[in-house]
């Protein structure tokens, strides 16, 4: 008979081949937990997802609430749904004034992806602007948003009108023209392994777009929701975007995303054509009830406010040879090893140790802490002690 493992690799659609392969039990606050009883801290967050911990107690509740009440309806837009009308209502009095519309989707690419739609349809222009090593997504055009060919070659053509700046770079913001439709980019970007946005950046990026009347739109789907120790990281780093794009830790758990802007720029989707974009599934009661419930918990539970704290006792307990830098906002961090070879060991001794670590995708010498916000300081303590000991472990294969 096939084994478990067997059946996944022959029937289930990949595209690694190093698929961890961990075989689920079941999650619970900061852990996984395999078949065989073995428990992992999670200190990916599955990538930036799981910010209140698997399973909040309170996001299963509304889950269940709303199992009673009612499933999908009709596609979106065309009912009222009293989770989609309480959620936007809610997340836009947490945001600037002009922050007051919100589109649901499914996933952070189609947020990205109606993103850019929106910016052309909006502005009458055409060219898009995206920064060198930033990650939007796997869709077509959020694929296209992506400047390394290894990548996308296989997928070319992409979808045309698309340039490239230099994050942190204010000698390329001169490509921003009367041209540009709208510049998208993360306020921290992410899968370069962490780099967050060097003094007044993105106040100068923001400026810049007004001043030649293109939208700025911030790719939120990994910085929001407290992950750097601010609500969102355009509310840190003192900038408000014209669109922004949410998703992943939105649904605490569950899958949703959403596009938020003024009335007035996602109106322009009403009309010329009629309904500019369309989603069955986009704000699915269940999902949006899991996301309001995680967004009050955030809020009353105070998760946040603990998470500049935490990065700090991270950078004090990861101290060793072998790493170079610590880059970080709040409970977003890349640790760069000084060379590239130990990188597989220490990911590997540290999930063999019972902490799930992961790579970046343009990143090649470090690698990634995301854990849940929820994280305790002792559960800090015991993470650093296995990570060093991965360090410890990788060195030693080359003395
Ligand atoms: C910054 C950023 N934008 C967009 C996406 C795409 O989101 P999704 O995987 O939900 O389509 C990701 C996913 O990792 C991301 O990190």
């Amino acid at each position: 008979m096939l084994s478990k493992r067997d059946l996944f690799l022959q029937h289930v659609g990949l595209t690694s081949e190093f698929s961890l392969m961990l075989d689920v039990s079941h999650s619970d606050g900061m852990y996984i937990y395999d078949t065989s009883g073995k428990q992992y801290m999670d200190l990916n967050s599955g990538i930036s997802v799981s910010s209140l911990g698997h399973r909040h107690p309170k996001v299963i509740s509304a889950i269940k609430r709303q199992l009673d009440k009612y499933l999908h309806t009709m596609v979106y837009g065309e009912h009222l749904q009293s989770p989609q009308i309480l959620y936007a209502t809610k997340l836009s009095k947490l945001l600037a004034d002009k922050l007051n519309n919100v589109y649901y989707v499914n996933s952070g690419s189609e947020a990205v992806e109606l993103a850019m739609k929106l910016a052309r349809k909006y502005s009458g222009r055409y060219e898009l602007i995206s920064c060198a090593n930033a990650y939007h997504g796997s869709t077509q055009g959020a694929e296209s948003l992506r400047s390394d060919h290894e990548f996308t070659r296989a997928f070319m053509p992409g979808i045309p009108g698309i340039k490239h700046i230099r994050f942190n770079e204010s000698e390329d913001l001169k490509k921003i023209n009367h041209r540009t439709a709208a510049v998208i980019l993360e306020p921290v970007q992410a899968e370069s392994g962490i780099h967050p946005p060097k003094l007044d950046y993105l106040k100068k990026v923001a400026a810049r777009c007004k001043e030649v009347g293109a939208l700025f739109i911030l790719d939120e789907i990994q910085t929001g929701f407290g992950r750097t120790g601010h609500l969102f990281a355009h509310q840190k780093y003192d900038v408000t975007p014209d669109v922004l794009l949410i998703a992943k830790s939105m649904g605490a758990g569950m899958p949703i995303g959403a596009v938020i802007s003024s009335k007035e720029i996602l109106g322009s989707l009403i009309k010329n054509p009629a309904l500019g974009h369309i989603t069955t599934f986009g704000g699915h009661p269940v999902a949006v009830s899991a996301a309001f419930a995680g967004l009050e918990a955030l809020i009353e539970e105070k998760i946040i406010d603990s998470v500049l704290e935490k990065e700090k006792l991270f950078h004090e307990l990861l101290q060793h040879d072998i790493i170079k830098e610590i880059r970080s906002s709040g409970l977003m961090m890349g640790v760069e090893l000084t060379k590239r070879k130990y990188l597989k060991h220490v990911v590997a001794h540290t999930i063999e140790k019972g902490a799930l670590i992961d790579y970046f995708l343009f990143n090649d010498k470090s690698f990634r802490l995301a854990p849940p916000l929820i994280i305790r300081e002792s559960e800090i303590k015991k993470a650093c002690s296995i990570l060093l000991n991965a360090m410890d472990y990788a060195q030693g294969k080359y003395t």
